[in-house]
C-alpha cells in the first residue's frame, strides 16, 4: 500500500521496518472512531469553505460506506497498511478519488490518534463502569439475603469478632463503588477533544474546533495543541483506576478461594463455574476466582509500562505513543472479562450458614465482649482486657468456650461478673450490639444496603457525556 508520506523518499522502506512500525494489528480496533473522527472534521471543513460542501458530503458518504462495508464484513483491513488512519483514508481515496485527497487538510496522524483513542476510552469507560453496578448490586443482593448470616470477622487472618456475611459483602461494595467514582472522575479528563491541534502547531486553515468537539460529543476542547497530541494521561488515569479495581477483584477472588476450600467451607461455588482435574476425580477447583487473581499481574504490568513510555518523554508526539494502545485495549479486555464472570458466580454462590455460624463461635471471637460488659460494670477497660485476657487463658487450659464457663468460675475472676453475662456474650447479641452506622449488625447492614440501592438507582440515569447536537 502507498505511504501518505512518500514524496519526500527515494527509496522503499524495508520489509523489516514496515513491520516494525505496524500497528494496524491492533489499531483496527479504533475503525468506527476513526471514521466517527474524520467524518465530522470533513462536515467542519465544509462548513468553514475550506473545501467545497459537496466534497465534504462526497467524503461524508464515502466514510459511511467504509463504515457499513467494515460493519458487514465485506472490506478487510489490508495487512499491509501502516495503521486503521492510513488505511481508511486510502480506501477513501480509492473509492472517491480526488475529494478523497482533501480530508487530511489542517489535521495530523497525531490529532487524529489522540481523538480516536479518547472517544474510544469514553465509550469502553461507561461500559465498564455499568459492569461494575452490575457486580455492585449482585453484591448488593447477596447481602440482602444474607443480612441474618453470621460468620466470623477476621485480623491476621484468625479469627477475631463475629460479623456478618451482608456485611462482608458490602465492604467490597463499597471498594467497588469508589472504582466507579474513579472512572466518572477519569471519564471527565479524557472527555476532552484534541482535534485540530495538527502535528504539534495547530493549523493556518480558520478550522472550528468546537464544532467538532461537539459533534464528537466531548465537552471541551483541549487548551494547548502541544500537550493535546502528547498527553496521555487520560490512559496513565485509566489504567491505574483499572488496576486498583483489579486489587479489588483479586481480593474478593482470594477469600472466595478460601471460602470453598474444606478448611474453610462458608460457600460453594456453583459447578457451573468451577473445573475438575485431569487426575484427581474428587476435585472441584477455583480456576475462575484463580484467573482474576492472576490476571492483576497484567493489568499492573500495564500500568508500569504506559508510566514508562511517558516518562521523560519530550513534546510533543514521538513514535514510543504507539505503546499506549495495546496497553488499553488489553487493560478493558481483561477488566471486562472479570467483572464479566464475577457478577454470575456472585449471583450462584452458595453460602454456608450453619459452618460460618459454627466458625463465628469459635476461638473467643466474643471476648472483646466479655471485656466490654466488665468495663460498663465499672471495671477500667484496661483491667477488662486483662481479665477477659485471663479468662481465655483459664478457658484454653479446661478446654471451654466462654459460654461454658459457671458464674463462680466466672467470680475467681472478677466480682463484677453476674448472671446476664451469658446473654451479653452470646454470638448473636455480638453482632446485633454492633449496629452503629456503617456496622455488621443486621440492623447496620439493612440501612447500608438500602442507601447502596437509592445510589445504584440515582447513578444509573447520570449521563456521563454531553448529547451530540442535531446538525448545526
Ligand atoms: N499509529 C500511530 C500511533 O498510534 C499513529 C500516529 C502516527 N503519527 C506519526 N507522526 N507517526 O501513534
Amino acid at each position: 500500500m502507498n505511504k501518505l508520506w512518500g514524496g519526500r523518499f527515494e527509496k522503499e522502506m524495508a520489509g523489516e521496518a514496515e513491520e516494525f512500525l505496524n500497528s494496524l494489528s491492533f489499531d483496527a480496533r479504533l475503525w468506527r472512531q476513526d471514521i466517527r473522527g474524520s467524518i465530522a472534521h470533513a462536515r467542519m471543513l465544509g462548513r468553514q469553505g475550506i473545501i467545497d460542501l459537496d466534497e465534504a458530503e462526497e467524503i461524508v458518504g464515502g466514510l459511511e460506506q467504509i463504515r457499513d462495508d467494515i460493519e458487514k464484513g465485506t472490506l478487510e483491513f489490508d495487512p499491509g497498511a501502516e495503521d486503521i488512519h492510513s488505511f481508511i483514508e486510502a480506501c477513501l481515496v480509492e473509492r472517491i478519488g480526488e475529494a478523497g485527497k482533501k480530508l487530511h487538510t489542517s489535521r495530523s496522524r497525531n490529532d487524529q490518534v489522540a481523538t480516536d483513542l479518547r472517544l474510544y476510552l469514553k465509550d469502553e469507560i461507561e461500559s465498564l463502569g455499568n459492569l461494575l453496578l452490575g457486580l455492585i448490586g449482585a453484591l448488593v443482593q447477596r447481602a440482602r439475603e444474607n443480612k441474618e448470616t453470621i460468620m466470623p470477622g477476621y485480623t491476621h487472618l484468625q479469627r477475631a469478632q463475629p460479623i456478618t456475611f451482608a456485611h462482608h459483602l458490602l465492604a467490597y461494595c463499597e471498594m467497588l463503588r469508589r472504582d466507579y467514582a474513579r472512572l466518572r472522575d477519569c471519564y471527565k479528563r479524557t472527555d476532552v477533544c484534541p482535534l485540530g491541534a495538527g502535528a504539534l502547531a495547530g493549523t493556518t486553515f480558520p478550522i472550528d474546533r468546537p464544532y467538532t468537539a461537539r459533534k464528537l460529543g466531548f465537552r471541551d476542547i483541549a487548551d494547548n495543541t502541544l500537550d493535546a497530541v502528547s498527553d496521555r494521561d487520560f490512559v496513565a488515569e485509566f489504567i491505574f483506576a483499572a488496576s486498583l479495581i483489579m486489587t479489588h477483584l483479586s481480593r474478593f477472588a482470594e477469600e472466595l478461594i478460601l471460602w470453598s476450600s474444606s478448611e474453610f467451607g462458608f460457600v460453594a461455588l456453583d459447578d457451573a463455574y468451577t473445573t475438575g482435574s485431569s487426575i484427581m476425580p474428587q476435585k472441584k477447583n477455583p480456576d475462575v476466582p484463580e484467573l482474576v487473581r492472576g490476571k492483576t499481574g497484567r493489568v499492573y504490568g500495564h500500568l508500569t509500562g504506559i508510566l514508562t513510555v511517558l516518562k521523560g518523554l519530550p513534546l510533543a508526539y514521538n513514535k514510543d505513543l504507539q505503546e499506549d494502545k495495546e496497553a488499553v485495549f488489553d487493560t478493558v479486555d481483561t477488566v471486562r472479562g472479570c467483572l464479566g464472570i464475577l457478577i454470575p458466580l456472585v449471583e450462584t454462590l452458595q453460602a454456608n450458614e450453619e459452618r460460618m455460624r459454627a466458625a463465628a463461635g469459635q476461638d473467643f471471637t466474643n471476648a472483646t465482649e466479655l471485656a466490654d460488659y466488665l468495663a460498663w460494670h465499672d471495671v477500667s477497660f484496661r483491667d477488662a482486657h486483662r481479665i477477659a485476657g485471663q479468662v481465655v487463658l483459664y478457658c484454653i487450659s479446661k478446654g471451654k468456650r466462654l459460654e461454658d464457663l459457671s458464674l463462680k468460675e466466672y467470680n475467681t475472676f472478677s466480682p463484677a461478673f453476674d448472671s446476664d453475662v451469658y446473654e451479653y456474650i452470646s454470638i448473636e447479641a455480638c453482632v446485633a450490639r454492633r449496629d452503629l452506622p456503617g456496622g455488621p449488625a443486621p440492623s447496620a447492614v439493612a440501612m447500608e444496603i438500602a442507601e447502596l440501592n437509592s445510589w445504584l438507582e440515582d447513578i444509573r440515569s447520570f449521563p456521563w457525556s454531553q448529547p451530540v447536537p442535531e446538525e448545526e
